[in-house]
């Protein structure tokens, strides 16, 4: 099996969750399997080497999990970026769209410092809305955003485009069409 095809058949698939006619992609399959969550940090990171990178930033909840393991591996450190009121200092918040409405994330005002280099990440790239509103507060904070990694992008929702267009380049691992 290649190595897409590993990666894919660790990510589980659930029908009509959370609504009818959503596949669900579920990367819990892909974290509880060593070889599969090896891996997959493994391809993250590669393109990352050596580039000095400052900070990860994760968005919650599964970006967390993902930027911990990448933020070891390139010696960088780890920010979260959350749904508001769960962090403890003061923050800087964005509105972020969603499938349906809108909500809010923040970030520690002294989490990054303007000139760091910070690569965003989340399990899944979608309409890009989340992800958009995490660039920019990573560039309110005066970040320069390397690059954004996910391991799934869903390629028929646009979120790609719409972060390449703001001029973050987009790594994914791999891709589901048809969502
Ligand atoms: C999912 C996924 C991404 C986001 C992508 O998170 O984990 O964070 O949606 O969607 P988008 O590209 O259309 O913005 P969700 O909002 O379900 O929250 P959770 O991670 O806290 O479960
Ligand atoms: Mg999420």
């Amino acid at each position: 099996m290649s190595s897409k095809n590993a990666l894919s058949a660790a990510i589980r698939s659930i029908p009509d969750y959370p609504k009818p006619g959503i596949i669900f992609r579920d990367i819990t399959t892909l974290l509880g399997d060593a070889v599969a969550f090896g891996q997959a940090v493994d391809e993250l990171v590669a393109p990352y080497a050596g580039l000095g990178v400052d900070k990860i930033a994760g968005i919650e909840a599964r970006g967390f999990i993902l930027g911990g393991a990448l933020a070891h591996q390139l010696k960088a450190g780890f920010v979260p970026i959350r749904k508001k009121g769960k962090l403890p200092h003061q923050t800087v918040r964005m509105a972020y769209s969603l499938e349906y409405g809108t909500d809010e994330m923040e970030i520690h005002v002294d989490a990054v410092k303007a000139g760091e280099k910070v690569i965003l990440t989340d399990d899944l790239i979608a309409t890009g809305g989340t992800a958009e509103g995490a660039v920019k507060l990573l560039r309110q904070l005066g970040a320069e955003i390397v690059s954004a990694c996910f391991v799934i992008d869903l390629p028929d929702l646009g979120g790609r485009r719409r972060l390449e267009e703001l001029g973050v380049e987009v790594r994914t691992l791999v891709e589901f069409s048809g969502h």
